[in-house]
């Protein structure tokens, strides 16, 4: 493997901003320091390059800690597969993303974990998996079912409090408390999308409205947001767990998660680049149905809550949710029940929470934590991803904070073939992507390669 040596940038990290040059030997960081050459008796090992990072930041790699790539759902399949998946990540310095393995009827979660596994060979950049945990499948064998994850490298669970027709929800109150005592006993995390379903269905029983886009944001309102973080936090107290609430979209969600802080619960919040940057006005233009997804879009004092609540440090993680359809699956309908729920992300996650924290002011070794080193810390596989660490993973998106430029369907890589965040003008822009070592990004052009992304099991 060949040796890479980057030149002059400021390495930034979550606990130093430092002009150096870092070394790269065999996939790892072999060194940081002032003047660093490439080893004389390692020149004739194989290829050598030297990067001019200079006026760039060097950053660990990007973890999107929530991304859906290749979902099979309602019929259809979102159209950024893994191949895809990966390629639009490199463009946006992601060398790692936290994916879903579902829970498969008919299968236990090893067995579904291992189908999600196989699926996913064709990755170029790294991965690791949530494992949902549904109602259909939850059964008094889950206890050993969670021990045998945890031997695999799994130990982050997902669960839904809603999605009770497609069998996901889990009903019942002593099941959930199961699931946190067994998480709690085996040092797992139960990640929670929160949205309360009795207030969902009753809504919609009773809705005298239409079925436009539009209608997704008052039929899945943001109290129902805050009811599911009530609700699960409660179970996570009396289980004295963690909790890990995803998307969150809402300042009644916030309120919700600062109750349960005060109660003594320790909450991990991630939000998203959508819940802080777009709102619901977006579902009543005529294209509304690109920008469907599930919560809906809030009103602007939610993403003025948010965006508070990141710079008083109150959030740990920002994911994006990618979950991507084209333009025509998600146009496909108009009618709030049957779009395709979901948006691409990935590939605008570090230049708009960039352009986010330099507009604010904002350290940038805080946007670090909440887009590498935070979702490696809470996922287990920190500080090999996450980190600028010698010995770790040679993975470094090396980041041009002067360039301006406009975000514009055609400037993105996600087959979706839109960015719903059109027209936003960004601070600074992905000049190189590095994974273990191997440049799979650089000024415009990729060369990731499928089958070369691992698996990073959780510790
Ligand atoms: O609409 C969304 N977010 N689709 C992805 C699935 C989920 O609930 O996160
Ligand atoms: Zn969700
Ligand atoms: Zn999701």
């Amino acid at each position: 493997m060949g040796i890479l040596l980057i030149k002059n940038g400021l390495l930034v990290d979550d606990k130093a901003t430092k002009q150096a040059d870092l070394l790269i030997q065999d996939g790892r960081i072999a060194s940081i320091g002032t003047n660093l050459t490439i080893p004389q008796k390692t020149e004739s090992l194989g290829s050598t390059s030297v990067i001019d990072a200079s006026g760039m930041l060097v950053l660990p790699g990007i973890i999107d800690a929530h991304t859906h790539y290749h979902l099979v759902s309602r019929g259809t399949v979102t159209c950024d597969g893994f191949k895809a998946g990966s390629r639009l990540a490199a463009f946006g310095g992601v060398t790692t993303v936290i994916d879903f393995a579902d829970h498969n009827r008919g299968q236990d979660l090893l067995q579904s974990l291992q189908f999600r596994l196989n699926e996913m060979k064709d990755m170029a950049i790294d991965y690791t998996l949530h494992q949902g945990v549904y109602g259909h499948g939850y059964n008094s064998t889950i206890g050993s079912q969670l021990e045998k994850l945890k031997e695999q490298g799994i130990k982050t669970l997902k669960i839904f409090t809603t999605y009770r027709n497609t069998g996901y929800l889990i009903e019942n109150r002593e099941d959930l408390l199961d699931l946190f005592q067994n998480a709690k006993r085996l040092g797992m995390l139960v990640c929670a999308h929160c949205e309360f379903n009795p207030m969902i269905e009753d809504l919609s029983d009773n809705w005298k409205g239409n079925f436009s886009p539009a209608s997704h944001a008052l039929l899945r309102p943001a109290e129902a947001e805050g009811k599911a973080i009530e609700l699960f936090g409660s179970i996570a107290l009396q289980a004295d767990c963690p909790l890990y609430v995803v998307h969150c979209s809402s300042e009644c969600g916030l309120n919700a998660i600062r109750d349960l802080r005060k109660k003594g619960l320790k909450v991990y919040t991630e939000t998203t680049p959508h819940y802080l940057f777009l709102d619901k006005s977006k579902l009543s233009g005529p294209d509304g149905s690109l920008y469907v997804m599930t919560p809906p879009l809030r009103d602007k004092t939610d993403n003025n809550a948010l965006q508070q609540a990141i710079l008083q440090g109150e959030v740990q993680v920002v994911a994006t949710d990618h979950c991507a359809f084209t333009r025509e699956q998600k146009l496909s309908s108009s009618d709030c029940r049957t779009i395709y729920p979901g948006i691409p992300g990935t590939e605008e996650l570090l230049p708009l929470l960039y352009t986010f924290i330099d507009q604010n002011g904002m350290d940038i070794r805080e946007m670090v934590k909440l887009i590498s080193t935070n979702p490696a810390k809470i996922f287990g596989i920190y500080p090999q991803k996450g980190s600028l660490e010698v010995g770790t993973d040679a993975d470094i998106a090396i980041f041009d904070p002067f360039q301006r430029w406009t975000l514009e369907d055609s400037n993105i890589h996600s087959a979706s073939g839109y960015t719903p965040y059109r027209g936003f003008t960004i601070s600074g822009k992905v000049r190189t992507t590095i994974l273990r070592g191997n440049i799979i990004m650089d000024n415009g052009t990729y060369y990731g390669k499928p089958g070369s992304g691992r698996f990073i099991p959780q510790h």
